[in-house]
């Protein structure tokens, strides 16, 4: 695992989208098709930002690739601005010039949820393996939306949030707790562990304990974010505030500074 201390967000989100792109061109360059692996919340929107100037300014292309989402919220009807799938193309994927027909997410309005998830599973089987999968982390240590004390080996499905996400996200509806949907559909973590490439960014305090749990801390489901220890090709970008409780951040910017270039992200 690689930790790579910044000290503000928007450097961050520059290093997220080099290690993106990074990714995408390699699986290009490849042939075959390329999948993305897209996460909501705000945590990645400055990478996003990052990314489309380059596709703007820079004649970055995503041309062939397919993105898949990490979650969903069960019960929003499609098309609701807050629906994740709503949301990521908003954000993104429109202006990167990706058809809605290749942005894919769990179907959270479908009638049969659990239904929803097996064949989400399924369809990220198929078209898979993701070749990088940008991440955030609730301050709980959530990841997609797998909240503590989910399977380190679990794959898509239903689950019950929190009270404490459900209120962080308030924010994204107005404020009002009760317009969170309690329900949701998220990736598992054995299914996020088979990305080629797992990139995690947090900034801000709030995440610091987070960050350090998942990253120094037990491999546990008491702290899903934990999971990335696991993993053999994992970047987590972190500005100083959220990297502030790492007991090895002296180590983190000693193995930055004098990383070698062909090391890559
Ligand atoms: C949300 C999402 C996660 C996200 C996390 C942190 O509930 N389901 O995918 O990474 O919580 O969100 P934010 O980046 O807004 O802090």
């Amino acid at each position: 695992m690689e930790v790579v201390l910044l000290p503000t967000p928007e450097d961050c989100g520059r290093v997220v989208a080099d290690a993106v792109a990074g990714s995408v061109l390699d699986a290009l360059a490849r042939g075959g098709p390329v999948v993305l692996g897209l996460a909501t919340g705000s945590s990645p929107l400055l990478a996003y930002r990052e990314l489309l100037r380059r596709h703007r300014e820079e004649g970055l292309e995503f041309a062939g690739v397919q993105a898949f989402l990490l979650d969903e919220y069960v019960g929003l009807p499609a098309g609701h601005p807050e629906s994740y799938r709503e949301v990521i193309r908003r954000e993104l994927t429109d202006a990167l010039g990706l058809d809605p027909a290749v942005v894919h997410g769990p179907d959270g309005s479908a009638a049969d949820p659990l239904r929803a998830a097996r064949d989400y599973e399924q369809l990220l089987l198929s078209a898979g393996p993701v070749a990088v999968q940008v991440l955030g982390i609730g301050a709980n240590g959530h990841l997609g939306f797998n909240e503590p004390g989910s399977s380190l080996a679990s794959r898509t499905r239903v689950k019950t949030l929190t009270e404490q996400t459900r209120s962080d996200n308030a924010r994204f509806f107005g404020g009002d707790v009760a317009a969170v949907p309690r329900h949701v559909l998220t990736q598992g973590l054995g299914t996020i562990l088979g990305a080629g490439h797992l990139v995690l960014v947090a900034t801000g305090e709030a995440k610091a304990d987070a960050v350090a749990a998942a990253v120094e801390g037990p491999l546990t489901a008491s702290c899903p974010g934990s999971v990335l220890q696991l993993h053999p090709h994992v970047t987590v970008v972190v500005d100083e505030s959220a990297g502030s409780r790492l007991a090895r951040a002296e180590h983190y910017r000693y193995v930055l500074s004098h990383k070698l270039e062909a090391q890559g992200w």
